[in-house]
Order: C-alpha cells, then sequence, then structure tokens
C-alpha cells in the first residue's frame, strides 16, 4: 500500500484528515471569475438566486422572489416560463442549433447517435405534438419506464413543454412498483419502449407495463419506444408505437409559458416507511438550482467541454444533471446506456477517449468497482481530457477519492464530492473547483446561497470536531414543494423534527476546521450502490411471502455496495433444511424482485426460529446490524431472551451469500 501516493507517500499519509488538495493554479473556473461568490450569497441567498434565476428566459418576469411560510416556499412569484424552451429552443434561437446535445452511446458496440440542439428541438416538438393528439394537456400526469435512450430525454422534456408533470421510474422497478406509482399519480399516459440492453441480452419493459396495467384501470394510452426488436403483447386502442405516432407529427410546437411553481416532475422515492414518496418539484426555482449549480460546481464551460453524468435517467441524479441542468446550460453530454463493463472492463475509458469527455460525474460504488478491475485499464486510455470529477449518491472513502484522483484525473482534476437528495432537487454541499481546497472524503461547504448546519438531539449547532443531524437551515430554490397528495406528511418527514428546519435524515461531522463531513443516513433508509432503498418497504414485500411469518431488514456495510439488504426472516413451522431451505431463500429474494426490483434483493436472507425483541416486542435493528456485520454485539440487556441474538449469530456466519450481480 505504501506506493499508492504519487510521491510514495503511505496510505496513513493520503488519508489523514489533515490531507489538503488546493485548486490548481492553472484551473480558471468561472467561479473563480467571479469573486465573493460566497459572501455576495451569504448577504442576501434570496436576492443572489433571483440574479441566478435571471440567466434563464421568463415570458414574464416574476414580482416577488420568495414566499416563505413554512415549510411551504413559493420562489419566483408570478413569474412565467417553459423548461423545454429553456433547454432547448432558446440555444436554437441563439443560433446554437448545430452544438450537440448527445453523443448519445448505446450498450452495444458501435451503436451510437449524436442528437445536435437543432435535432433535439424538432424531436421534442414532434413528441409534443404527439401527446397532444394522445389528448394529454396541461396538469396531466405521465408515467416514463425507459432504457438510457435519446427518446427518454425528448420524453421528458415534451411533457415539460406541454406543463404535462412527468414521473420517470427507474426501469429496475418491478411491475407491481411500477403500478403504484402510476396509481398514486393518477397517470392516464404511460410511455415505455419494448425493452432495454442489459449485459448484452435484451430485457423486458412493455411486458412489465402489460402487467403494471391490470391493477391500472385509467390509463388510456401506452406509448411504445421501439428499442430491442423484441415481440411484446400489443392492446389495441391503447397501445401505440412511438415511430408511428410521433414520426408522422409537425416539428413544429408553440409553447406556452407556464407559472414559475407548476408541477414540472414528481420522482418516486424511498423514506422510512414502506410507501415510497412522490417528490414535488416545480419549474422556475428547480430549473434555477439545476443549472446554476452545474455551472458552477463542474466548472461548466458550454463552449468546450463534454459532460458525463454516469447515472440513469430513471434517479434524480439523471434528472438534474443528464437532462434539465446541462440542456439549460446548452452544455453537449455523453449519455450511455449500458454497464460499466459492457462490451468490456474499459468501456467507460474508451467512451472519454472517443468523445473527449472532460467533466465526469458518477458515484462511489461503480469507483469501487473500477479500483477492483485495476489501474492497468484506465492507464491504457487518453484520459488527458478530463478536467473535473464528481461524485455523488453515498459518502466517499478515502482511498476510493485518491484512487480517483489519481488513476482517473491524473492528480490534476480537482474532486467534487456532491451532497444533495431526491428533495434538494439539486447540489447542495460540495466543493467548488478551482475555489475549494480539498479534502479526500470531505463535502466540504455548502454551495452558495445554501444553508447548512450540523445539530445535536436538541437543533443546537454542534462545535468543529463534532458530530450530529445534518439539517438545512433556510429555503433554497429547488427543494420540494411537497410530496405528491399528502402535504401533512412532508411537514412531518421534513420539517418536524427540528421546526421550521429542514431535517435530512443524513449525519454529518464538522472537521477541526468546520469543514463538512458526511456520514451516511441515520434512518430506516438503506443506501445500495447510491439506490435508495427503504428497510420498511423490503420487510413489507419479505412479509408478503406466503411463507414468511416476521422479517427484519437492515443495510449491513458491504465494500463495493456501500450498504446490502441483510434480512432475518422467520417462517412458518419448523422451517426447511438444507436444499428446501435454500431454495425457499431463492423463492423469497425473487419474491422481492417482483414486488419492489431486483435492486431491492436482499443479498442476505437467514432463516431464524426467532427474532431478537425488546420485552415490549420491538425488534432490535440495532443488533442484527452488528451481527450482519459481524461486529461485536452492542448491549443486550433489554432483550427478552438473549440467547436468541447469539443463536442468528453463529447461523448467520455459516450461512451461503448471493454473490450475484446487482442490474
Ligand atoms: C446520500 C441522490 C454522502 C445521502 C442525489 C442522501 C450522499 C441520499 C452524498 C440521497 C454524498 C448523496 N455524500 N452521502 N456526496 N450524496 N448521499 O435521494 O444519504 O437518491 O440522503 O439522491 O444519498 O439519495 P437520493
Amino acid at each position: 500500500m505504501s506506493d499508492l501516493g504519487a510521491n510514495g507517500e503511505t496510505l496513513e499519509a493520503l488519508l489523514s484528515e489533515e490531507r489538503r488538495f488546493p485548486p490548481p493554479d492553472d484551473f480558471a473556473a468561472e467561479a473563480v471569475a467571479q469573486p465573493g461568490v460566497y459572501a455576495a450569497a451569504a448577504a442576501d441567498p434570496v436576492a443572489w438566486w433571483a440574479e441566478q434565476a435571471r440567466s434563464l428566459r421568463w415570458e414574464t418576469p416574476w414580482e416577488t422572489d420568495l414566499e416563505w411560510e413554512p415549510p411551504f416556499a413559493r420562489w419566483f412569484v408570478g413569474g412565467r416560463l417553459n423548461a423545454s424552451v429553456n433547454c432547448v429552443d432558446r440555444h436554437v434561437e441563439a443560433g446554437l442549433g448545430a452544438r450537440v446535445a448527445f453523443h448519445w452511446v448505446g450498450e452495444p458496440e458501435d451503436d451510437t447517435r449524436t442528437i445536435t440542439y437543432a435535432e433535439l428541438h424538432q424531436m421534442v416538438c414532434q413528441a409534443a405534438n404527439a401527446l397532444t393528439e394522445l389528448g394529454v394537456k396541461t396538469g396531466d400526469r405521465v408515467a416514463i419506464y425507459v432504457p438510457m435512450i435519446p427518446e427518454a430525454v425528448v420524453a421528458m422534456l415534451a411533457c415539460a413543454r406541454l406543463g404535462a408533470p412527468h414521473s420517470v421510474v427507474f426501469g429496475g422497478f418491478s411491475a407491481e412498483a411500477l403500478a403504484g406509482r402510476i396509481l398514486d399519480l393518477g397517470a392516464r399516459t404511460v410511455i415505455t419502449a419494448d425493452g432495454g440492453f442489459r449485459r448484452g441480452a435484451p430485457s423486458g419493459l412493455k411486458v412489465n407495463v402489460d402487467q403494471a396495467l391490470e391493477q391500472c384501470p385509467e390509463v388510456q394510452s401506452v406509448l411504445v419506444i421501439r428499442r430491442t426488436g423484441q415481440e411484446v403483447a400489443w392492446q389495441e386502442g391503447r397501445d401505440l408505437w412511438w415511430h408511428e405516432l410521433v414520426d408522422r407529427q409537425s416539428p413544429a410546437h408553440t409553447p406556452e409559458a407556464f407559472d414559475a411553481e407548476h408541477p414540472l416532475y414528481v420522482m418516486y422515492t424511498s423514506g422510512t416507511t414502506a410507501k415510497p414518496k412522490g417528490i414535488l418539484h416545480t419549474t422556475g426555482g428547480y430549473l434555477t438550482h439545476v443549472s446554476v449549480t452545474h455551472r458552477l460546481v463542474f466548472d461548466v464551460k458550454p463552449e468546450e467541454d463534454v459532460f458525463w453524468t454516469a447515472a440513469d435517467i430513471g434517479w434524480v441524479t439523471g434528472h438534474s444533471y443528464i437532462v434539465y441542468g446541462p440542456l439549460a446550460n446548452g452544455t453537449t453530454s455523453v449519455m450511455y446506456e449500458g454497464t460499466p463493463d459492457a462490451g468490456g472492463r474499459d468501456r467507460w475509458w474508451r467512451i472519454v477517449e472517443r468523445y473527449g469527455v472532460s467533466i465526469l460525474y458518477t458515484a462511489p460504488t461503480t469507483i469501487r468497482t473500477l479500483m477492483k478491475w485495476g489501474e492497468e485499464l484506465p492507464a491504457s486510455h487518453d484520459l488527458s481530457s478530463l478536467r473535473v470529477l464528481g461524485s455523488v449518491g453515498e459518502p466517499i472513502n478515502p482511498e476510493a477519492w485518491m484512487w480517483y484522483r489519481r488513476n482517473i484525473g491524473g492528480n490534476r482534476c480537482p474532486i467534487v464530492d456532491t451532497w444533495w437528495q431526491t428533495e434538494t432537487g439539486g447540489i447542495m454541499i460540495t466543493p467548488l473547483p478551482g475555489v475549494t481546497t480539498t479534502k479526500p472524503g470531505a463535502a466540504m461547504a455548502p454551495f452558495p446561497g445554501i444553508g447548512a448546519d450540523v445539530v445535536d438531539n436538541h437543533g443546537v449547532s454542534v462545535g468543529n470536531g463534532q458530530g450530529g443531524y445534518l439539517i438545512l437551515t433556510q429555503p433554497w430554490p429547488g427543494m420540494l414543494r411537497g410530496i405528491w397528495g399528502d402535504p401533512e406528511r412532508y411537514r412531518e418527514t421534513y420539517w418536524s423534527r427540528f421546526p421550521g428546519r429542514y431535517f435530512a435524515g443524513d449525519g454529518a461531522k464538522r472537521d477541526e476546521d468546520g469543514d463538512l463531513w458526511l456520514l451516511g443516513r441515520i434512518d430506516d433508509v438503506m443506501n445500495v450502490s447510491g439506490h435508495r432503498i427503504s428497510t420498511t418497504e423490503v420487510e413489507h414485500a419479505l412479509v408478503s411471502h406466503p411463507g414468511v411469518v416476521e422479517a427484519a431488514v437492515v443495510g449491513a456495510s458491504d465494500p463495493t455496495t456501500g450498504q446490502a439488504v441483510v434480512a432475518f426472516v422467520t417462517v412458518r413451522g419448523e422451517g426447511p433444511e438444507g436444499e428446501a431451505g435454500r431454495e425457499l431463500v431463492d423463492d423469497m429474494r425473487a419474491h422481492v424482485a417482483s414486488v419492489i426490483g431486483p435492486i431491492a434483493k436482499p443479498r442476505q436472507i437467514l432463516l431464524t426460529p426467532e427474532l431478537p425483541k425488546t420485552r415490549s416486542g420491538k425488534i432490535m435493528r440495532r443488533l442484527l446490524r452488528d451481527v450482519a456485520e459481524h461486529r461485536e454485539l452492542g448491549d443486550v440487556t433489554t432483550l427478552l431472551d438473549p440467547t436468541v441474538v447469539n443463536m442468528i449469530d453463529e447461523k448467520l456466519r455459516h450461512a451461503p451469500q448471493s454473490e450475484e450481480e446487482e442490474p
């Protein structure tokens, strides 16, 4: 390990909190060109955000910057704009129609498309006309369940153009999960594809839609993109091919401007209860937040940069930093359909080389996977085009940070570790490249105009060198406006723990310099490969299996995926042994995949005659986590029967684990 550092430094030296990386001298960042950006924003955050909002195109200027009746915020009140015009039309009108919006790379080798802003404009107009023909009107919700293909972006922007809030459901969710979202939204239109590619093999999406719609009689139209060419079932009168309906539409469409607070989209995310929450984002504030963070956090220069967010469009990272942020800034992006190892474990580096990617944004779990594959792969490609590297989705461990810096960034690219959530809409805590002196593993400081603090149980700020709960202290433009259909739950979930302040659900630490380090979730939410999964939701799925009596789920730390789902299950009767036991466990894992999706499959399920409970009957998840992580067991004195947990511990040490790759 001693040769990890560029100058033969020891691992300890590299990882010490003393370790600092000042911005390179020759890094002329946009934020540097705005001296005093932090001070200006701190002096009057609302006015600073309003200044940023002026870089968008507004059809009607707003009257009031912010109306704040905690916890309900309205930004840029009275202003009117169209998100799709801001992302596409205005760039074409400014003479940038020939600029590439997306270098799209399909999973199969040599399956690529280049889409200019002019082409994107035409595609969005045609899709908006097609949706209008299907009867989609302002305010109607549209569910989108698609692979990572350009039509995914087109569908989102076409909805935005019509003021029809979209809800993109990640392709890794099951039919059951899709149905739940469609019903919660009351969507009557679904956009999907026949399927997508997953490590060379076509997987089905339309088939899941068909199954989901058995529970959703309100859905009137299903628009189907042909991606794989696989056979699909067809319901006449409901199902339509995208290429038949969209391609024959006029390439002209006159957009309408919508209120700044008009709903733009709903993105479902897991919370501490079994039912996912529909996080609502609106138009003007969200677009302001994602465009300015995209510009400053990644130092984007739209004339030169090639930006690549290696995430799925089905998550908020894809919404904010594949679609709305980059397009609002007129940036050229790479969009890649597949997994990092499709066509070889150097696939990413071939993409960086081929398109001259200058900014790469990805998740620590992927960085750790790339680490496992070895540094020879990136070393054998020319990555000199890279100049900024980003990380998102979970705490990045210092080793991964250092590996990323050295082997991908050539020791020259600033790394921005960006903390944010589906609920925050855009980046909240982050270094600024060219400005911030970074520390491996620290997200450092709130973005200009953002207020964050670390507090103790009573809501009192902790001092330097201490940890506590992360809270956000003032409204920000990209903040969620509510939970779809449930305003009370919005208040209760985020604003009641510390009244008037936003409770993020994350632990954080301030170091001796006052810089911020994120420590992960402190609630019942797991973070598996950067995906948020609720322990309660997985428990509910398990209990709906006919063989299961009771289930307790914990997130156990995992060297690659951050956390892994581990379940403890009691079954009817004695519970089968040996082969029969293994079959039952496989069946339970498949059951979870069918109720939620393959991403939620437990890595390990332990069948046990009993679960450790307190005298009042509460399952002691904390102890189960100790067991799952093979740690010394914590305090067992409140247990009804302390021997249960030792028995489980013993069993787990001898139980088989699933090594199956997650999707
Ligand atoms: C975690 C993804 C540490 C955190 C954009 C948060 C992070 C949850 C970081 C939100 C980071 C995200 N450092 N933890 N840089 N970024 N998280 O809603 O626990 O899918 O609450 O949004 O991911 O996940 P979500």
